[in-house]
């Protein structure tokens, strides 16, 4: 790997208020290439739900697959497709919040309808079972006025609550790879972006 050996170029400084635009010419160029291998790191983390049932019927990873499979051949387009595939990605590391680590890794690329969709599947998917722990199935209904509320509750009826059968034959990760590539491939919102770049 190329970072960490010696002959690498690197900025100078030993703290920011020293840094001059050389520097960061450099720590940019590192940037663009690091950015490139986002879709892989991404992909490389979905699969760590590769046999993690959680005492589900399917494991994580074949949940994802079987929700962007479903999505996609309901003809939704590419974005939502690969929002569906990531959808749970934070199951591994946000055991108390999933929905808001994908919301995070997928806002830069997607649209604020599908962002919002994303970061609050968790309370709509309660809808189909929060009654069975306890908790208020209706949790959602203070999102009602929400203009992307339909949006999100169809994500959950047609293709989250719906991705639970094993003998469902989605397409394999590597059908998706593709498709997250092109979505990571194009930022439309950061603040590290420059006008030129959007
Ligand atoms: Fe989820
Ligand atoms: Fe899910």
């Amino acid at each position: 790997m190329a970072d960490g050996q010696d002959t690498e170029i690197r900025a100078k400084f030993r703290e920011m208020l020293e840094g001059s635009k050389d520097d960061w010419d450099i720590i940019a160029e590192h940037s663009r290439h690091f950015n490139k291998g986002l879709a892989a790191r991404v992909i490389n983390h979905l699969k760590l739900l590769d046999g993690d049932f959680g005492g589900f019927p399917v494991d994580r990873l074949t949940h994802s697959l079987q929700t962007a499979t479903r999505a996609h051949r309901d003809g939704r387009d590419e974005e939502y497709v690969v929002c569906a595939l990531l959808h749970d990605i934070g199951d591994t590391l946000g055991s108390y919040n999933h929905p808001d680590v994908a919301a995070a890794i997928l806002k830069p690329f997607v649209s604020d309808a599908n962002h919002w969709m994303v970061a609050n599947h968790g309370m709509f998917q309660g809808y189909y079972f929060f009654h069975h722990l306890g908790l208020d199935r209706n949790m959602r209904e203070q999102h009602r006025d929400n203009p992307y509320f339909e949006h999100c509750a169809q994500f959950c009826h047609l293709y989250d609550q719906s991705a639970f059968d094993p003998e469902y034959e989605s397409e394999p990760l590597e059908f998706f790879v593709p498709m997250v590539e092109r979505v990571f491939s194009r930022p439309k919102n950061s603040m590290y972006l420059r006008k030129a770049e959007e």
